[in-house]
C-alpha cells in the first residue's frame, strides 16, 4: 500500500519526530524519522497520540487506485464486439434481437415499450456478440447517449415503412459524438409499405451513405418478423469487428461501467455492469463509482449464476454496498481497505462538489433579489 514518512507524519501532527517514533516504538514499530510507515500503521500511531485519524489528501486513494489498476496491465487479447441497437419507438429493436436470441422479450414489454437498457450477449455462427437494447421513445435520451458511449458498433435500426424519424435522427447523433461506426437495419421489410430505397434517400440527408450510394455504411435490408436477412447483419457485424481489431486484457482484476442499477428488495442492490477489462469474479472486491464491495453473486442475462465475466460481457453484480449511478467505472482491487477509501473518498468530495453548488445557487438566489 501507500506509505507516508515518520517525519512527514510528525509535521503534520505539529509534533516532534521523537516523540513519534516513541509513539511508534509503544506500538512494537521500530522506525526512525526517515523511515516510510504504511498509512493503517500511521493511523493506529495517530490514535495512539490522541487524535483521530483522517486521511487528509482526498487524492490519496485514488492515486493509489490508479497505480494498483496499473499493475493489471496484461497481453491484449481478441474480444467480442458491445454493439448497441439504436432507433425511432417501434422500429422493432426490440424484435430484431428477439430473432437473434430467439427470445421473445418485445411481446412481454409494458405497452410495447422498452424503458431500460437491456444487455445480452449471444453465440452466433459468427463468434459472440454483445448487445445492448436501447429505448426509443423521446423520454430515454440519456440512456442512448449512455448507450453509445459504451459501444463499439451503433445498430441504426429503420423501419422501411416509417423511415427516418426524430430519435433515427437522434441515435445518428449520438454515434458520431460517440465517434462509433454505424450499420443501417433497414426493418420490416415484409411488410407492404416498406421502401427501403426511400430510407436511404433520407438517411442521405444526415451524412449517412449507402455503400451502393457510393458510401461508406454498410446498410442491411431485413425483417425481424421473418428472420430474412438477419444473418446478413451478423455478417456486416463481424466484419466491421474485424476492422476494429477489439483488444482487452482477459485476465486479473476487472474494470468496467455500470449500464443499470436498481435497489432489489430481497437482492439489495443490483448493478448490471459491462466487463471491459479483466475477468470479474465472484468473490472479488470492488470499487464502483461512490460504493464498494464484494462481488457476492454474478448473474448472466437469463438470470442464471455465472463464476466470472471477462470482456465485453455484461454481468449482474450483487453484493455492491449502495445503488452505483448508470455510467459509473467500475475497478476490482486487491482488498476492501482500498475499496473502502477510495468509494468514502469519493463520496466525501461530490458531498463537497454539492455543497459548493448549493452555495453558489443561494448565492444566485440572493442576488437576484438585491
Ligand atoms: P421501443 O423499444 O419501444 O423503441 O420499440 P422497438 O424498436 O424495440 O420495437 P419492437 O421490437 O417492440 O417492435 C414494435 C412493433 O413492431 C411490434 O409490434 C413488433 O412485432 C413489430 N415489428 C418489429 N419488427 C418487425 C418486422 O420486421 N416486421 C413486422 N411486420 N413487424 C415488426
Ligand atoms: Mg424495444
Amino acid at each position: 500500500g501507500e506509505a507516508i514518512t515518520v517525519a512527514d507524519l510528525a509535521q503534520k501532527l505539529a509534533m516532534k519526530g521523537g516523540d513519534v517514533v516513541k509513539a511508534l516504538f509503544k506500538m512494537g514499530v521500530m522506525a526512525t524519522i526517515t523511515q516510510s510507515i504504511d498509512h493503517d500503521t500511521a493511523a493506529l500511531a495517530v490514535e495512539e497520540l490522541g487524535h483521530i485519524p483522517v486521511r487528509a489528501d482526498a487524492d490519496d486513494a485514488e492515486s493509489e487506485l490508479i497505480a494498483h489498476v496499473g499493475e493489471t496491465q496484461g497481453d491484449q487479447v481478441a474480444r467480442p464486439p458491445v454493439v448497441t441497437i439504436m432507433g425511432h419507438v417501434d422500429h422493432g429493436k426490440t424484435s430484431l434481437l428477439d430473432y437473434i436470441r430467439r427470445t421473445k422479450i418485445a411481446s412481454g414489454e409494458a405497452g410495447g415499450i422498452t424503458q431500460h437498457i437491456g444487455a445480452y450477449h449471444v453465440e452466433t455462427d459468427k463468434g459472440v456478440i454483445s448487445f445492448l437494447d436501447t429505448p426509443g421513445h423521446a423520454a430515454f435520451t440519456s440512456m442512448r447517449a449512455r448507450g453509445a458511449k459504451l459501444t463499439d458498433i451503433v445498430i441504426l435500426v429503420v423501419a422501411a415503412d416509417d423511415g427516418v424519424m426524430p430519435q433515427t435522427v437522434e441515435a445518428i447523433k449520438h454515434a458520431k459524438a460517440a465517434k462509433v461506426p454505424l450499420i443501417v437495419a433497414i426493418n420490416k421489410i415484409d411488410k407492404s409499405g416498406a421502401d427501403p430505397s426511400r430510407v436511404k434517400n433520407e438517411l442521405l440527408e444526415h451524412e449517412i451513405v449507402a455503400e451502393d450510394f457510393g458510401g461508406d455504411t454498410q446498410m442491411v435490408e431485413l425483417s425481424a418478423k421473418t428472420g430474412d436477412g438477419v444473418d446478413d447483419l451478423l455478417d456486416a457485424i463481424s466484419l466491421q469487428s474485424e476492422i476494429l481489431e477489439l483488444r482487452a486484457v482477459a485476465e486479473g482484476r476487472a474494470s468496467g461501467t455500470v449500464i443499470e442499477s436498481s435497489l432489489d428488495k430481497g437482492r439489495g442492490p443490483v448493478a448490471t455492469v459491462l466487463v471491459q477489462n479483466g475477468l470479474l469474479s465472484r468473490g472479488d472486491y470492488l470499487v464502483c463509482g461512490v460504493q464498494y464491495g464484494r462481488v457476492r453473486a454474478l448473474f448472466d442475462e437469463t438470470g442464471n449464476q455465472v463464476p466470472t465475466a471477462g470482456p465485453s460481457i455484461p454481468v449482474q453484480v450483487l453484493g455492491l454496498s449502495g445503488v452505483p449511478d448508470a455510467g459509473d467505472d467500475f475497478v476490482v482491487v486487491a482488498d476492501e481497505r482500498l475499496a473502502k477509501d477510495v468509494a468514502s473518498q469519493r463520496d466525501t468530495k461530490r458531498r463537497e462538489t454539492r455543497l459548493v453548488q448549493a452555495a453558489g445557487n443561494r448565492m444566485e438566489d440572493i442576488m437576484a433579489q438585491m
